[in-house]
């Protein structure tokens, strides 16, 4: 499949210029077969029955959950299915042994979800430490080396940014962790779907995302893990080896991490998702965005009373591009782009309010974010728009 041809499996880009997959992208028509077919064909519980249509949903459940973890070169380790990256950081923040005294680096580009466990652990006596990009959103490598110390237990880092596009260093941090014995967890909520991911090859302990961003339904995602030493966030049914009225012996590997049943149809359409994005590569999915983006960026730098925040298109960034209209809101911006020309973007904050008042910008951003099925007439029909809107002629 060419990227050219992927638009006829997302009917919404008939109507609409979807730019906002940033906040949950659109879903093709072969990964809404795959669940259906799932309910329709072969629906049973997973891991449970001994009847037929248990041993072929366990099969097909088993088989997706291993190919979303090869999907981001995760074979040596462990994927616990979750609902989304939130759950998947959650899992972590509750799942390590903190003790008092321990600290946490992260820094400021993160998204509210990646941020807000950590500040919690300071009720138990974690410190937190944040680390500030400067105004163009780069984060000085330096600056984070300096933070992580002996009793740093954690480096929590975003791998793109969901508001600037910024995409950090990964695996040069992996390597400051290593050196400290700190553990890495990195947020992919916006790598996975954009750019090709190597867990194994980025060397870090724990890589959290959401499979809503990458083509797959709503309610999934994962927690990738190197071990698998992380405390489950629940237990129960599915997740134990043996149980007596006295205790109980977790089941080894994944299993141990599902208590009750999973998503099975969500988690075989995200494994279909994931075989979707392959078909097309993963790098030309970056290439197709790298230039929308870049197109972007130019379009919008020149128009008299816009300012794009962020990176230059030719810094190593993701397809998210935030902008500021003189003047206006963002939320007015945002209902305008909607109402006269079909546009869909994001505007406010993104779930980045410290990130928003280090910038400046406390009313936040007009956000444009590309995909797969995003086409350079759509980029274009944005910046004119964008361009009447800072006239005022609409
Ligand atoms: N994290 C999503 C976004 O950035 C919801 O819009």
């Amino acid at each position: 499949m060419t990227i050219g041809d992927c638009r006829v499996d997302f009917p919404i880009t008939r109507d609409l210029i979807y730019l906002d997959s940033a906040a949950t992208s659109l879903t093709p028509k072969p990964v809404v077969q795959a669940m259906v077919e799932y309910d329709l064909r072969y629906r049973a519980n997973v891991g449970r029955g001994m009847h037929r249509l248990a041993a072929v949903a366990t099969h097909r459940y088993r088989d997706a959950r291993d190919a979303i973890r090869s999907f981001i070169g995760g074979e040596v380790g462990t994927l616990a299915v979750a609902r989304n990256t939130t759950e998947a950081i959650g899992a972590v923040a509750a799942g390590l042994p903190w003790q008092r005294g321990d600290r946490v680096v992260t820094t400021m580009l993160e998204h509210h979800s990646n941020l807000l466990p950590w500040l919690r652990l300071r009720e138990r006596g974690v410190a937190v430490d944040i680390i500030r990009p400067d105004a163009a959103g780069n984060l000085d490598l330096a600056d984070l080396e300096a933070a992580v110390r002996d009793d740093t237990r954690l480096v929590a880092v975003t791998h793109a940014s969901n508001v600037l596009g910024t995409v950090l260093p990964v695996g040069e941090i992996a390597g400051i962790c290593r050196d400290r014995g700190a553990r890495l967890l990195v947020d992919g909520a916006q790598s996975v779907p954009h750019l090709p991911v190597d867990v194994a090859a980025m060397g870090c302990d724990y890589f959290c995302f959401s499979g809503h961003k990458m083509l797959g339904p709503t309610g999934t995602g994962g927690l990738w893990m190197l071990g698998s030493d992380l405390e489950p966030l629940f237990v129960g049914g599915g997740a134990v080896e043996s149980v007596t009225d006295g205790g109980y012996t977790l089941a080894p590997g994944e299993q141990r991490y599902e208590a009750g049943t999973p998503p099975i149809a969500g988690t075989i359409g995200l494994a279909r998702a994931a075989a979707y994005l392959r078909d097309i590569g993963m790098d030309t999915v970056r290439r197709h965005e790298e230039r929308l983006c870049a197109r972007l960026i130019d379009g919008l730098a020149v128009l008299d009373g816009v300012t794009v925040a962020g990176p230059d298109a030719d810094t190593e960034r993701i397809g998210v591009v935030s902008f500021t209209v003189e003047g206006m809101h963002p939320h007015e911006v945002a209902q305008i782009l909607d109402e006269a020309a079909a546009v869909l973007v994001r505007s406010g904050h993104h779930c980045c309010q410290p990130l928003m008042e280090h910038l400046g910008l406390p009313e936040g951003t007009v956000r444009a974010s590309t995909y797969i099925y995003t086409t350079k007439e759509e980029i274009d029909t944005l910046i004119a728009t964008v361009e009447e809107i800072s006239r005022r002629m609409i």
